[in-house]
């Protein structure tokens, strides 16, 4: 097998708030595929960072009373340990607001603008006199010009769902300042992608994108690419355009950057090289997994950016679906918002790793966190099937055989027969078909312990003379739980490090290359995982309407 260079991405969550489970989705579902490469032996890179600028994120160190600065500071480091405690590791974790991003979307948008695809009109907007500032759709609140309903933002109405431009509301106001907005000239700068509308169009299907992207894509190429305003109007926590004083680069434009200044300041403080990574001779695998949501950026935006600036393009886009929790979307009221914090107070990260990994497929369909299933699979997979292996046969090991493991492997054929599921595995993994994954890897777990229910070592052990079959059977029933928790470790890095500790052996490569453990000495077997508790998730759900008074 030759060794394939990666880069790898999740989209950089906002500095404006804390992570919840939603978010959660991508990090754990990036996360166990980079693990899953690095442990087949490739040179893969996993980079991200928070996503510092925009109008929401001055506005909110505004109301704290604190800097944008002090504001993404405490922001990212919370997100950070988040992410951290999940087992979500990156081998950078950067931040927009950085001198690396500052550079590069600065040489990104000379490059754009040299060659010719940034132009320049005055546009009217709604403008707040007493703060002055231009408002963005969602600061604008006012009466539905459709049903009425009032307090509606500027773009939508949620309660009969019209869409419409901010000057159709009525009695529109400024929600930053309360002032009713005026219309205001400025100029802006746009990006012309339609000038990149034939790469595009070859770009988006020539394998790129799942099925599902490509088609809503051909229908955005059908439908016309319009310009796209990347400038935005002091005040505003960004980059100041370079040759537009005062101007500011829209955060949709620097965002995407920050993959690369992520990574710049990997290379800075390693020997990787940038170009090898992102110069358009790459011969490296890019990969970018993100949310349904933000299609249109990366599948359009992003590809004629880097094209543009004469970066490589990305060799795929991965984009997946949005969680609902107990069949409806994340609600405050309901307890169902429920942040990565909240979670951790309360149950094991591990838990959510691989009830995730069990639910998740490579397309976009929408996946649901249901409380009783989370349990039900979690007590039954993880505790009842692959932990219960190692717990029914260690404790004779360590009474019987000084926690020696026997001299030979007596059933080859079973063993050969786990380590021959890896290529279907491996396949299930890269294909990014989790739940395709964890299925074939119970359905070997359950093989495992139908090998122990068939020899019934418990019954052994009170024979007399049968040392050497005890022996044997738990020997072969301990290996097959090491293949098994090798399967495991892109998904229960932690299960997995303590059984690591178990076996007293490290799994440090792919299962192909692992050898049964014979006259092995184990350490003493501690309880891998416990069962979920009921009460619990209702402390979760409890916290989380809580959380809400709080906020
Ligand atoms: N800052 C932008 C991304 C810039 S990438 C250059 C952003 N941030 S976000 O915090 O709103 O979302 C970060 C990622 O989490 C996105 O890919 C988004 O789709 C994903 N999710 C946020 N809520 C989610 C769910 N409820 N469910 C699944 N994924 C969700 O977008
Ligand atoms: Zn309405």
């Amino acid at each position: 097998m030759t060794q394939r260079k990666i880069l790898v991405t999740s989209a950089l969550p906002y500095a404006n708030g804390a992570i919840h489970l939603g978010h959660l989705v991508e990090y754990i579902q990036t996360d166990i595929w980079v693990r899953f490469q690095k442990q087949r032996g490739n040179d893969c890179y996993y980079v991200c960072a928070d996503d510092a600028h925009g109008t929401p994120i001055m506005l909110k160190a505004d109301r704290d009373g604190i800097t944008p600065e002090e504001l993404i500071t405490e922001v990212g480091k919370s997100h950070f340990a988040d992410f951290s405690e999940f087992g979500i590791t990156f081998d950078n974790y950067h931040c927009t607001h950085s001198p690396e991003n500052k550079t590069l979307s600065e040489l990104v948008y000379t490059r754009l603008r040299d060659a010719g695809h940034i132009s320049s009109r005055t546009i009217t907007q709604a403008f707040d006199p007493v703060k002055n500032m231009f408002l963005p759709d969602r600061f604008i609140k006012g009466d539905c010009p459709k049903c009425g309903a009032k307090d509606q933002y500027g773009d939508g109405c949620e309660v009969c769902g019209a869409n419409y431009s901010p000057t159709d509301l009525k009695n529109a106001v400024s929600a930053v300042s309360g002032a009713t907005p005026i219309e205001k000239e400025s100029e802006h700068y746009f990006f012309n992608l339609a000038n990149f509308t034939q790469m595009l169009r070859d770009w988006t299907t020539a394998g790129h994108l799942q099925a599902e992207v490509r088609n809503k894509l051909a229908e955005w190429l059908e439908s016309g690419l319009q310009q796209w305003d990347i400038s935005r109007d002091a005040p505003y926590f960004g980059f100041e355009i370079p040759d537009a004083p005062n101007k500011y680069f829209y955060v949709w434009l620097d965002a995407p950057i920050g993959y690369m200044a992520s990574f710049q300041n990997l290379c800075d403080k390693t020997d990787l090289k940038f170009d090898d990574f992102w110069g358009i001779d790459s011969d490296v695998e890019l990969y970018h997994f993100i949310g349904k949501d933000i299609i249109y950026f990366h599948a359009l935006f992003w590809p004629a950016m880097l094209k543009g600036a004469n970066f490589r393009t990305p060799d795929a886009i991965f984009a997946h679906g949005f969680l609902t929790v107990n069949g409806e979307k994340m609600s405050k009221s309901r307890g169902t918002f429920i942040t990565a914090r909240t979670y951790l107070d309360h149950l094991n990260p591990e838990y959510l790793r691989y009830y995730f990994a069990a639910k998740l497929s490579n397309s976009v369909d929408d996946l649901d966190l249901n409380f009783d299933d989370f349990s039900q699979r979690v007590n039954s997979d993880l505790v009842g099937k692959v932990v219960n292996i190692a717990s029914r046969c260690s404790g004779f090991i360590r009474k019987k055989f000084d926690n020696k493991l026997s001299a030979t492997c007596v059933e080859p054929e079973l063993f050969t027969e786990f380590i021959a599921a890896n290529e279907t595995i491996a396949e299930s993994y890269e294909n990014r078909e989790f739940g395709k994954a964890m299925r074939e890897i119970m359905a070997l777990a359950d093989k495992a312990n139908q090998y122990i229910d068939d020899k019934k070592p418990w019954a052994i052990a009170k024979e007399e003379g049968k040392e050497a079959e005890l022996h044997d059977v738990c020997s072969v029933a301990i290996n097959l739980f090491r293949i098994l928790a090798a399967y495991l470790k892109p998904v229960l890095p932690m299960l997995t490090s303590e059984a690591e500790v178990f076996l007293n052996a490290p799994i440090t490569t792919w299962i192909d290359a692992l050898q049964p453990l014979v006259n092995h000495e184990l350490q003493d077997f501690k309880p891998l995982m416990t069962r979920v508790e009921a009460d619990k998730i209702a402390a979760i759900i409890e916290a989380s309407k809580t959380d809400l008074l709080k906020a």
